[in-house]
C-alpha cells in the first residue's frame, strides 16, 4: 500500500496549494498549450534539479554542484559527504559536513529531513513504496510548483498579478523567506546570500521600486537581463567607472558562501571594496554595521 505524505503545508505558503489540494497533472501535461513556456522552462536549472542514475539520486542541475543521496536500507537516506563541484572541478566536502562519510538520515524523522530535500526539488506530492522508498511526483521544479495543481486549470495560479512581496513568498517557498519584523538574520554569515529573497527584501529597489525576482529573473528560463537602466537611466557616480565594469558586479557583489560555491548579494546597494556583505548602508531599519 502506497501511502502519501506532503511536508507542502509546511514549506509553502497560503498563496500556492490550498489544504484540499486538487491534483497534479505533471508538466507534460502543460506543454501541448504552453509550447514556448515549456521550452524555456526545459532550459532552466530548476528542470534538473533532482534526477536519478539507478539507485542514486542526483541533488542539483549541476551549475554550481551535485551531491548524490542514496538509499540504505527501510528506514535511512544518506546524504553523501562528498558532492561534485562544476568551478572549480572537484569532488569535495557537501555543505555543511565535516567528513566524507557522509549524513544518515531516517526517512520519518519529526523534522523531515529528507522529505524536505526532495520536496524543495521536486514537483506534485511526495510517494512512497511499499518499502517506504520516497517516490517524487516529478523530479525537478516543474510548472506546478509554482503554478500548483493543474488538473482544475481555473484554479491555477497566475503569477502575473503578484507583486515584489508576492514574489518573494512564491519564490521564498524554496530559496526561503524574507525575515520577519522582528526576526533577526547574521547578514555576517557569507551562507545567507544564498538566501535570494531574505537579501532583496532589505533593497531600497525592492521597497521602492517594486523590483522582483522576474524583474531580472526570465520565470521559465531563469536567465538573467540587465534592467538597471530602466529606473536607473542617469547616475552620476562619484567614483571613476570603466564601461567594462557592469553595474551587478558593484552593486550585487559576489560572495563565496564556501571555497566552491558562490552567490551574487541580491541586497543591492552600494558596497565597500572587497566587503560584499552588507552595503554601507541599509534603506530601513537605521544604519547597517559597517567595517566588521
Ligand atoms: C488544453 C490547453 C491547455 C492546457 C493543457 C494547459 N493550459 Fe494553461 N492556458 C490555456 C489557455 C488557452 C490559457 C489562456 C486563457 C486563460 O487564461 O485561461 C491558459 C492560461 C494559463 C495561465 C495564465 C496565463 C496568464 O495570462 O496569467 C497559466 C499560468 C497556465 N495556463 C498554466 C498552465 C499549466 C501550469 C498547465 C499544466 C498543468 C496548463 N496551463 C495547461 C490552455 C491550456
Ligand atoms: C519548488 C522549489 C522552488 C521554487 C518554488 C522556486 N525555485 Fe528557484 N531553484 C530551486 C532549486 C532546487 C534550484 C537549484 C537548481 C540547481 O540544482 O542548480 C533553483 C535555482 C534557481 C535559479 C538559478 C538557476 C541557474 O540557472 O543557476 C534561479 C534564477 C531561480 N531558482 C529563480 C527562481 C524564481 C524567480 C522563483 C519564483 C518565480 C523560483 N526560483 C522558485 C527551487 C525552487
Ligand atoms: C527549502 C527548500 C530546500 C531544501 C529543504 C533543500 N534544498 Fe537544495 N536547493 C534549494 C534551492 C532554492 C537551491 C538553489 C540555491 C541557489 O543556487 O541559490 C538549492 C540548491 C541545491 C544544490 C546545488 C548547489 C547549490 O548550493 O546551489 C544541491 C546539491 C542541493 N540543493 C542539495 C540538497 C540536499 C541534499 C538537500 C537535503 C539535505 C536539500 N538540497 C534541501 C532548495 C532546497
Ligand atoms: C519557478 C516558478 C515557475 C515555474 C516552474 C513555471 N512558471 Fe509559469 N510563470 C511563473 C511566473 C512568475 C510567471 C509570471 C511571469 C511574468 O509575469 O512575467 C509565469 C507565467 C506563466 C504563464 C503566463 C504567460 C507568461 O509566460 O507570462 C504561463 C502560460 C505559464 N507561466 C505556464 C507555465 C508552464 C507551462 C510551466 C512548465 C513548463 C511553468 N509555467 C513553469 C513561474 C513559474
Ligand atoms: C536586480 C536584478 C535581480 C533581481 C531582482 C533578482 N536577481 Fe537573482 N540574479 C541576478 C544576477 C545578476 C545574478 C547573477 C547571474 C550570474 O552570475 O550569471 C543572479 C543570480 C541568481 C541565482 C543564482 C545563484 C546566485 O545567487 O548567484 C539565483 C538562485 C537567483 N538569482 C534567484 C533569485 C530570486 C529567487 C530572486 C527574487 C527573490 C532574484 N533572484 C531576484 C539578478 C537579480
Ligand atoms: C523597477 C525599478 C528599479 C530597477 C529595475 C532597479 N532599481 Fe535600484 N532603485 C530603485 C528605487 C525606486 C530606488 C530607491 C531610490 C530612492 O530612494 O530615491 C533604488 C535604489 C537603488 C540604489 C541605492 C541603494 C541604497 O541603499 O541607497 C542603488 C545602488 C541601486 N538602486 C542600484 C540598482 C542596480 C545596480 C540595479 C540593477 C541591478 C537596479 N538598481 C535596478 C528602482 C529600481
Ligand atoms: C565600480 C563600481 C560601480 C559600478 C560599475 C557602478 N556603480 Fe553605482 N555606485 C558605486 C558607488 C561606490 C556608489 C556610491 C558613491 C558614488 O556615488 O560614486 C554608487 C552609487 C550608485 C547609485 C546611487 C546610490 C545613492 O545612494 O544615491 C545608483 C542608483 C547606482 N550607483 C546605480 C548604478 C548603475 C545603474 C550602474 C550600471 C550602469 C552602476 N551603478 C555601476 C559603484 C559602482
Amino acid at each position: 500500500m502506497a501511502v502519501s505524505f506532503s511536508t507542502r503545508a509546511v514549506l509553502f505558503s497560503s498563496l500556492i496549494l490550498s489544504p484540499a489540494a486538487a491534483q497534479f497533472t505533471g508538466s507534460a501535461a502543460c506543454a501541448e498549450c504552453h509550447q514556448p513556456q515549456w521550452a524555456a522552462q526545459k532550459r532552466s536549472a530548476h528542470s534538473y534539479a533532482l534526477s536519478r542514475r539507478n539507485e542514486l539520486w542526483l541533488f542539483g542541475a549541476g551549475r554550481q554542484a551535485t551531491t548524490p543521496v542514496s538509499r540504505l536500507d527501510a528506514d535511512y537516506y544518506l546524504e553523501h559527504g562528498l558532492s561534485q563541484y562544476t568551478s572549480p572541478n572537484v569532488k569535495a566536502l557537501t555543505p555543511g559536513h565535516t567528513k566524507p562519510d557522509g549524513v544518515k538520515y531516517r526517512v520519518f524523522d519529526p523534522g523531515a529531513q529528507i522529505l524536505r530535500c526532495f520536496q524543495c526539488h521536486s514537483t506534485g506530492k511526495l510517494n512512497f513504496t511499499p518499502e517506504q522508498g520516497i517516490l517524487p511526483a516529478e523530479n525537478g521544479v516543474q510548472c506546478e510548483a509554482c503554478h500548483g495543481p493543474g488538473a482544475d486549470h481555473s484554479q491555477l495560479l497566475r503569477p502575473k498579478i503578484l507583486n515584489a512581496a508576492g514574489l518573494n513568498d512564491l519564490c521564498g517557498a524554496c530559496h526561503r523567506q524574507p525575515p520577519k519584523p522582528g526576526e533577526d538574520v547574521n547578514w555576517q554569515d557569507p551562507w545567507n546570500v544564498r538566501h535570494q529573497p531574505v537579501s532583496l527584501s532589505q533593497s531600497a529597489c525592492f521597497e521602492k521600486g517594486n523590483v522582483s525576482c522576474i524583474t531580472c529573473h526570465d520565470a521559465h528560463s531563469g536567465e538573467v537581463k540587465s534592467t538597471c537602466a530602466n529606473c536607473h537611466a542617469t547616475v552620476t557616480h562619484r567614483a571613476k567607472i570603466s564601461a567594462a565594469q557592469t553595474c551587478e558586479s558593484c552593486h550585487m557583489p559576489k560572495v563565496a558562501a564556501s571555497p566552491q560555491l558562490s552567490f551574487s548579494n541580491h541586497w543591492i546597494g552600494v558596497y565597500a571594496p572587497r566587503k560584499p556583505l552588507l552595503p554601507l548602508h541599509r534603506s530601513k531599519g537605521g544604519a547597517a554595521p559597517v567595517g566588521r
